[in-house]
């Protein structure tokens, strides 16, 4: 199996709820490493541009307003497979058709709140991986 790199972002209500530490534990559980990790608090500008591809869909507007409404936690995750296991951890966008035992399943409570992101195919990860790290602050453990 391929070692990836994968974004993931705790969003706003999962970090609300006190439930970080819960998240990356399936994280690790699961075998991928985090090699990077920080909280931050987007912008409106880092928002929209992180999304712009959803930029003419009528949920964009909600979703940057979401996104800036708390800190989120925004990781690098390692692993074989790290992209598709990690939107396996995931579950469905919306909470209410995802599997049982997953994060979303079991932190999310609506669509637009739904805990959190994580890229969906190689090239979105290298993009956004480079979005929020730079090469230094990457830290894989070999
Ligand atoms: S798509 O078509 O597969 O790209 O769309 P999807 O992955 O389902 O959704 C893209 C991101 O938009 C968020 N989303 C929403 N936000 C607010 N309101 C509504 N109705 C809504 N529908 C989708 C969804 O959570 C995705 O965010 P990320 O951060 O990528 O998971």
């Amino acid at each position: 199996m391929a070692q990836e790199r994968t974004l993931s972002i705790i969003k706003p209500d999962a970090v609300a709820k006190n439930a970080v530490g819960d998240i990356i534990s399936r994280f690790e559980k699961a075998g991928l490493q985090v090699v990077a990790c920080k909280m931050v608090s987007l912008s409106q500008e880092k928002a929209e541009g992180f999304y712009a591809e959803h930029r003419e869909r009528p949920f964009f507007n909600d979703l940057v307003s979401f996104m800036t409404s708390g800190p989120v936690v925004v990781q690098v995750l390692e692993g074989d497979n790290a992209i598709a296991k990690n939107r396996e951890l995931m579950g469905a966008t919306d909470p209410k058709k995802a599997e049982a035992g997953t994060i979303r399943a079991d932190f999310a409570s609506s669509i637009d709140a739904n805990a959190v992101h994580g890229s969906d195919a190689p090239e979105s990860a290298q993009r956004e991986v480079a979005y929020f790290f730079s090469d230094e602050e990457i830290c894989p453990r070999g």
